[in-house]
C-alpha cells in the first residue's frame, strides 16, 4: 500500500499549488471536489474497517507488502537523536515496515507496537526476530487494539500517573477499555510499576488515514493521552490529490476526500488544513506540516506518478 524509497523522502518533485490548480480544473474529476452528504455513523464495539483490516492481513499473511521505511529516520531524525532510551509507540504497525528502522536505530529503544489484526502482529514479530543486525525481538512489545472503539490500554500511561505528570489531557477509562488492557497487564511490568510512565514519541505512519474520518479526532485524542507532557508525534500519511487518490472512482467515495477499496479498507486523503484542524484541535501544538511532492516513474509502463504525502510533527502541551 505505502510506497517509498530512501532516496525519495522529502522531497519537493514539484509544487503541490500546480497539481492543485490542475486537478480542480480538470473536468473529468470534479467528483473528487462536491461536497458529501455523510449517511450514519456506527459505534459498535467492532468496527467494518477494522475487520476489512483483518481479512487483508490474512489475505497477505506471508507478509509480501512488507517494505521497510528507510527513509523514515532521515523524516524523524529525533528517533536517532534524542535522549539515552526512548519509548515508542507505534499506532497501527502492520507487519513492521515503521517498527524495524525505529529498532535499528538506537539500541536502547523500546517499540510497543499495536494493530486491530493479531495475525499482523505475528507476522511482525517474525520479522523483527528474523532481521539481521543486534537482537532487536526483545525491545519490541505488540499487543491487539481496536483503536475505532477501544482506549489505549492502562499500563502505557494509567489516569493517576498521567494526572501527576501534569498532563492536562487525561485519558478516560469506561468499561470497555477492560477489555483492551487492563486484563492483559503485560509481563514487563514489575509488580510495583502501575504503568510504563508514557511514551516518548507516538508513531502514525499511513494509519489514520485507515480509520474513517468521523473516528480520527477520537483516535487523535488518544494518542495525545499516551505521551509524555512536552512529547511528540511523528504523522506520515496520504496527502490530496496524490495520483491514488485521483485513481479512486465516484462510487468509491464514502465521504470528502475519503474512499473505500475494493476490499472495504478505507482511505483517506489529507489536505494541510484538515490535518491541522485534526491535530491542535486535540489538543497538539503543530511544529512541522508539509506536503512531500515526488514524481516516480512506473518502470514497466514508464507513466509518470505524481505523489502527495503530508509530513507531520507535532507536541503534546507541557
Ligand atoms: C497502511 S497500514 C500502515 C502500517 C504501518 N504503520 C506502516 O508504516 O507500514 C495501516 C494499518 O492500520 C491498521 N488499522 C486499521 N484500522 C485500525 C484500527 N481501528 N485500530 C488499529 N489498527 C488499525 C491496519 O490493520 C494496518 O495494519
Amino acid at each position: 500500500m505505502a510506497e517509498e524509497t530512501a532516496a525519495e523522502y522529502h522531497s519537493k518533485d514539484f509544487e503541490w499549488e500546480e497539481l492543485r490548480l490542475e486537478v480542480e480544473n480538470d473536468p473529468s474529476l470534479r467528483y473528487h471536489l462536491t461536497p458529501f452528504i455523510s449517511s450514519a455513523c456506527s459505534s459498535d464495539a467492532t468496527t467494518d474497517e477494522a475487520d476489512a483490516w483483518r481479512s487483508f492481513h490474512r489475505r497477505h499473511s506471508a507478509g509480501k507488502f512488507f517494505k521497510e521505511r528507510r527513509y523514515l529516520l532521515k523524516e524523524f531524525p529525533e528517533l536517532i537523536h534524542s535522549g539515552d532510551s526512548i519509548q515508542v509507540l507505534e499506532v497501527g504497525c502492520g507487519n513492521g515496515s515503521t517498527v524495524l528502522p525505529i529498532l535499528r536505530a538506537k539500541q536502547s529503544t523500546i517499540v510497543y507496537a499495536c494493530d486491530c489484526s493479531e495475525e499482523v502482529l505475528k507476522t511482525t514479530r517474525e520479522i523483527v526476530a528474523t532481521a539481521s543486525g543486534a537482537s532487536l525481538d526483545n525491545r519490541l512489545h505488540t499487543f491487539v487494539l481496536d483503536l475505532s472503539v477501544y482506549n489505549f490500554p492502562d499500563w502505557l500511561f494509567c489516569a493517576s500517573c498521567q494526572r501527576n505528570s501534569g498532563s492536562k489531557h487525561v485519558s478516560s477509562s469506561d468499561s470497555r477499555d477492560e477489555k483492551a488492557g487492563k486484563l492483559n497487564a503485560p509481563y514487563f511490568l514489575t509488580e510495583d510499576q502501575c504503568c510504563i510512565g508514557g511514551v516518548d514519541f507516538v508513531t502514525l505512519i499511513f494509519t489514520l488515514s485507515a480509520i474513517p474520518f468521523h473516528r480520527m479526532s477520537s483516535v487523535i485524542e488518544k494518542c495525545l493521552c499516551v505521551l509524555k507532557p512536552g512529547q511528540f508525534l511523528l504523522f506520515r500519511d496520504y496527502g490530496l490529490y496524490d495520483m491514488t487518490m485521483l485513481r479512486f472512482l465516484p462510487e468509491q467515495r464514502v465521504g470528502f476526500c475519503e474512499y473505500m477499496r475494493s476490499d472495504g479498507t478505507f482511505s483517506y486523503f489529507f489536505s494541510l488544513d484538515t490535518a491541522r484542524d485534526l491535530f491542535t484541535g486535540a489538543g497538539f501544538i503543530e511544529l512541522e506540516l508539509e506536503y512531500c511532492c515526488i514524481t516516480s516513474v512506473n518502470r514497466r509502463s514508464g507513466k509518470k506518478m505524481q505523489r502527495v504525502w503530508v509530513h507531520g510533527k507535532f507536541q503534546k502541551p507541557v
